[in-house]
């Protein structure tokens, strides 16, 4: 099993101190594999806003860099731990410059066969707002979150004195992250459901505005009416019900309003 852990601290400090925890404790269950890509150390180039990625692929991006690479490790593990220290309440500059980079994904989702665990740590506040994030940028690009794992770390001067709940907090994230990869992949919630209709409506709308999109989407087959989810498992078929009804809604939308 392997496990990419994409870094987000820009120092060995409590967040990689806190993903060797769930090294270990997951080590403990099974074989397993891990490899630390410190984005530190990675070359991403800042995002321009070209909308080049979204518009015509990303092979187009004018940055030349570590992205195609950093991609293709997500795609060669078969989980991947998304780790960032709360900084300014939100996720580390490294980390969003990392989202920002790899952002045509939202539009192409891609990574329904992996499995996701978020970790943040933090010196007292923001956990929610940085897990939630990181929880909506890893579900859209196609990863089913197994489990968010937050912990308070003291701030410098006392460092050393840690919560002795951290340690069952990490032990348990290493337990649900290991189980979740031995398993298939769950069923969509109705929040999943909600965004493969409002994706579809868009870029079946936008058709031809967005070439490299739509031709995604078309080659994925997920724009024919009969798809219901990304990926073919079991859908709710009350939530498929309210996810059809949300498509032509926001179709109508998208037709009165943008198409005009
Ligand atoms: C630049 C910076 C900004 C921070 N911002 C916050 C913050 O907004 N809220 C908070 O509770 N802690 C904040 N902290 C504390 C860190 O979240 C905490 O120490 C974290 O565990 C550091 O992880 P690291 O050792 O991997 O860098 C900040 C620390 C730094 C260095």
């Amino acid at each position: 099993m392997k496990i990419l852990v994409i870094m987000g601290s820009p120092q060995k400090g409590n967040t990689y101190r806190a993903t060797k925890k769930i090294e270990e404790f997951m080590q403990s269950m099974g074989s397993v594999e891990f490899e630390y890509l410190m984005l530190k150390d990675a070359n991403l180039s800042q995002c321009r806003g070209c909308f080049v990625c979204f518009l015509k692929g990303e092979e187009y991006c004018p940055c030349k860099d570590d992205a195609p690479l950093i991609e293709q490790k997500m795609h060669d593990a078969d989980g991947v731990i998304f780790a960032t220290p709360v900084y300014g309440m939100n996720v580390s500059a490294l980390m969003k410059l990392f989202v920002d980079r790899l952002s045509y994904i939202f539009h192409r989702p891609r990574f329904f066969d992996k499995k996701a665990l978020l970790l943040s740590t933090t010196g007292a506040l923001g956990l929610k707002e940085v897990l939630d994030y990181l929880k909506l940028v890893a579900s859209i690009w196609g990863f089913e979150v197994s489990h968010s794992v937050g912990i308070v770390t003291p701030p410098v001067p006392v460092q050393g004195k840690q919560d002795p709940q951290n340690d069952r907090k990490l032990k348990e994230a290493a337990f649900a992250f290991y189980n979740s990869l031995q398993k298939k992949r769950h069923s969509p919630t109705l929040k999943d459901t909600l965004v493969f209709r409002a994706q579809k409506a868009s870029f079946g709308e936008f058709g031809q505005s967005s070439p490299a999109d739509y031709a995604y989407w078309k080659e994925k087959g997920w724009l024919s009416p009969e798809t219901k989810y990304y990926v073919n498992v079991p859908v709710n078929p009350v939530y498929n019900a309210l996810g059809w009804i949300s498509e032509q809604i926001l179709r109508r939308k998208i037709r009165k309003e943008m198409l005009k």
